[in-house]
C-alpha cells in the first residue's frame, strides 16, 4: 500500500470539511488583544468545568436510579460500591459549585471592563441566557440525590410559582406533575437535567463564542483593537489566540486544577456549602428540616426573595418577593442599555461608577451570606438594605454614568 504523502490526509479532510479554515479563523489567525489579563481566563475555565460536568454526569447516570424509592440508595451505591464512584460524584458536585464561582468571576469581569457594551450586547445576552439555564440545570440536578435538602429545596422553589395570582397554583402543579414534589417530579427533573437542558446549554455556548468571535474580545482598556490594523489587515494591538492565549489559558487551567482537586479530595462537601448536611439523610415528605436554604450560588437571589416580608401596592409579600427576585436577574439582562457611559472600562469611568460597582459587589456577596443563614429580624433588615443597593446599582446607572466625568481613552493599547 502506498504511504500517504505529508498533508494528503489534511487535504482529503479539507475538501470535505472546513477543518483548517475553522482552525485558522478561530485559533491560529484569530487576533485577540495583547493586553488581556487574568480576568480573561474564566471563559476557558467555564468551558473546562462544563466538559467535566458532562463527562462525570454521563458516568453518574450509568449507576443512578431516577425513582423516589431508589434514588438515595443509588447515590450511596455510587459512593461506596461503584469503582471510583466517589470520585466521579465529587467531581460532579464540586464541579457545580466551581462552575458558578468561575461564571460569577467571568460576569464580574464583564462589569469591570464594560464587555456588555456595544458591539458585544448579544455576547452578554447569550451569556445571561446561559446563566439562567445553568441555574435551572443546577436546581434540577440538586433534586436527584433525593436527600432532605433536595426534597425540601425543590418544594420551596416550585411553590414560588404558586405565588403568581390566579394561574400560580396550576403552574406549580404543572411543573411538579403532582400536588407535592414526588417521584413524578424526580423523573421529569432527571429527563430535563441529563438531556434537555445540556443540549440547550451546548448550543448556547457555541452561539456565545460565535457571537464573540464576530466582534472580537474586549480588553481591560476597553480599546477596540480592530480599528487599527496593519497593511495585511491584522490588528496592530492583537496577537493570535493560538499559541499565545492557549498557553496562557493552560497555566490558568493548571492552577485551577490544583485548587479544584484540593477541594474534591480533601473538602468535598465544602463545609456544608457544596453538599448540605441535611442531604446525607433520605428525603422525608413528612419531616421538614429546621432550616431550608438553596445551595450557595442561589442565595443572593433567595435573600432578595426573603427580604420582601411586607405587602406593597396590593401585592402580597410572597409575590412581591418573587417579582423582586425575577427583577434582580432581569436587571442583568438589560444592563447593556442601562450603561450610558462614553467609555467601557472601569479604568476610565468616573468615581461614581467605581463606588457603585464596589457597593454592588458588597451587596451581592452580603446577600449571598444572608441567604445561607436562617433569617432573623436583624438579618431581614440587612437584606432589605442590600437589596436596595443591588437595585440602585442598575436603576441609577443611566444617570451616574452620564453625570460623571470619564477620562479620555487612549487610541491604542499601549498609549
Ligand atoms: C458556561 C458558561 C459560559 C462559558 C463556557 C463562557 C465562555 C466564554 C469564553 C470562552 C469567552 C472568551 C474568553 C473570555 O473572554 O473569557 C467568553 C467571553 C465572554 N463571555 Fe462568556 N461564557 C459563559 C457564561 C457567560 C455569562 C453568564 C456571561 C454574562 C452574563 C458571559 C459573558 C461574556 C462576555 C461579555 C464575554 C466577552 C468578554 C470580553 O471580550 O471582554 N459569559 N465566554
Amino acid at each position: 500500500m502506498a504511504t500517504p504523502r505529508r498533508g494528503e490526509g489534511q487535504s482529503w479532510l479539507n475538501a470535505r470539511f472546513p477543518a483548517s479554515r475553522l482552525w485558522r479563523e478561530h485559533l491560529a489567525n484569530y487576533y485577540v488583544p495583547k493586553n488581556l489579563n487574568v480576568w480573561y481566563v474564566f471563559g476557558s475555565l467555564a468551558l473546562l468545568v462544563l466538559v467535566n460536568q458532562i463527562v462525570t454526569g454521563i458516568w453518574l447516570t450509568m449507576s443512578y436510579n431516577p425513582t423516589a424509592d431508589g434514588a438515595f440508595a443509588s447515590i450511596e451505591y455510587i459512593m461506596r460500591d461503584v469503582e471510583w464512584g466517589w470520585l466521579i460524584r465529587h467531581l460532579h458536585t464540586t464541579g457545580a459549585s466551581a462552575l458558578f464561582i468561575v461564571m460569577y468571576l467571568h460576569m464580574f469581569r464583564g462589569l469591570l471592563y464594560g464587555s456588555y457594551k456595544a458591539p458585544r450586547e448579544l455576547v452578554w445576552i447569550l451569556g445571561m441566557t446561559l446563566y439562567l439555564i445553568l441555574m435551572a440545570e443546577a436546581f434540577m440536578g440538586y433534586l436527584l440525590p433525593w436527600g432532605q435538602m433536595s426534597y425540601w429545596g425543590a418544594q420551596v422553589i416550585t411553590s414560588l410559582f404558586s405565588a403568581i395570582p390566579w394561574v400560580g397554583p396550576d403552574i406549580a402543579q404543572w411543573v411538579r406533575g403532582d400536588y407535592l414534589v414526588s417521584g413524578v417530579t424526580l423523573n421529569r427533573f432527571f429527563a430535563l437535567h441529563v438531556i434537555a437542558l445540556p443540549l440547550v446549554i451546548l448550543v448556547l455556548v457555541v452561539l456565545h463564542i460565535v457571537a464573540l468571535h464576530e466582534v472580537g474580545s474586549n480588553n481591560p482598556e476597553g480599546v477596540e483593537i480592530r480599528q487599527h490594523k496593519d497593511d495585511t489587515g491584522k490588528p496592530l494591538d492583537g496577537i493570535p489566540f493560538h499559541p499565545y492565549y492557549t498557553v496562557k489559558d493552560l497555566l490558568g487551567v493548571a492552577i485551577f486544577l490544583f485548587v479544584f482537586c484540593g477541594v474534591v479530595f480533601y473538602f468535598p462537601d465544602g463545609g456544608g456549602l457544596f453538599i448540605e448536611q441535611p442531604n446525607f439523610e433520605p428525603a422525608d415528605p413528612l419531616s421538614t428540616p429546621d432550616h431550608i436554604a438553596p445551595v450557595w450560588y442561589f442565595t443572593p437571589f433567595y435573600a432578595i426573595l426573603r427580604a420582601a416580608n411586607f405587602s406593597l401596592l396590593g401585592l402580597d409579600a410572597r409575590f412581591l418577593g418573587v417579582i423582586l427576585m425575577a427583577g434582580a436577574i432581569a436587571m442583568l439582562f438589560v444592563l447593556p442599555w442601562l450603561d450610558r457611559s462614553p467609555v467601557r472600562s472601569m479604568r476610565y469611568k468616573g468615581w461614581m461608577s467605581k463606588v457603585m460597582l464596589r457597593l454592588f459587589a458588597i451587596s451581592f456577596v452580603g446577600l449571598g451570606v444572608l441567604g445561607v443563614l436562617p433569617s432573623t429580624p436583624g438579618r431581614t433588615y440587612m437584606a432589605q438594605g442590600l437589596t436596595v443597593i443591588y437595585f440602585a446599582y442598575f436603576l441609577l446607572m443611566p444617570f451616574y454614568t452620564r453625570w460623571e466625568a470619564a477620562r479620555p481613552v487612549p487610541k491604542r493599547v499601549d498609549r
